[in-house]
């Protein structure tokens, strides 16, 4: 087993958003603050309990609280967040769907609820609304009463399924 000094920093690989990173940082370093230093503040923390999800990103094709990791766990892996979504200016459906079904006011949850929409439909593209309100049970939000980000999911769902993307449709 490999020991560190207290103090020592480890070299670490991450590949966000399709780009590689190389950092140094402590064993107990948390992702989501190694994640908002390189430049991705779109990562929110909302509390220290690992229950609000404003951290979620999607690593290795699973959503995951960047708070509950360490940052040395993540090494080697790769991680969309908020900002990997849209492409060449193009919003991703459900960014798009958010928009349109006035699904954010403050906007803190928001990439978080995003990244763990994404994920949801891709487990499941065909939802119930059960099964959506369960989805996203993991991120909490104070604004919205998540009525609209229940009804911007479901339409990014059957966006998706048709694999129509809004800004192709007006
Ligand atoms: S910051 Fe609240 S769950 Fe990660
Ligand atoms: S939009 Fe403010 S917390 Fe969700």
């Amino acid at each position: 087993m490999k020991l560190f000094e207290k103090d020592q920093k480890v070299k670490i690989t991450l590949k966000v958003n399709g780009k590689p990173y190389e950092t140094e940082v402590e064993p107990r370093r948390l992702l989501v603050h190694v994640l908002r230093e390189l430049g991705f503040t779109g990562v929110h923390v909302g509390c220290d309990t690992s229950n609000c999800g404003a951290c979620t990103v999607i690593m290795d094709g699973k959503s995951v609280k960047s708070c509950t990791l360490l940052a040395v766990e993540a090494n080697n892996s790769e991680i969309t967040t908020v900002e990997g979504l849209a492409q060449d200016g193009n919003l991703h459906p459900v960014q798009e769907a958010f928009w349109e079904k006035h699904a954010l006011q403050c906007g803190y949850c928001t990439p978080g609820m995003i990244m763990q929409s994404v994920w949801l439909l891709k487990e499941n593209p065909n939802p119930t609304e059960e099964e959506i309100r369960e989805g996203i049970s993991g991120n909490l939000c104070r604004c919205t009463g998540y009525q609209n980000i229940v009804e911007a999911i479901k339409t990014a769902a059957e966006r998706l399924r048709l694999n129509q993307p809004l800004y192709q449709r007006r």
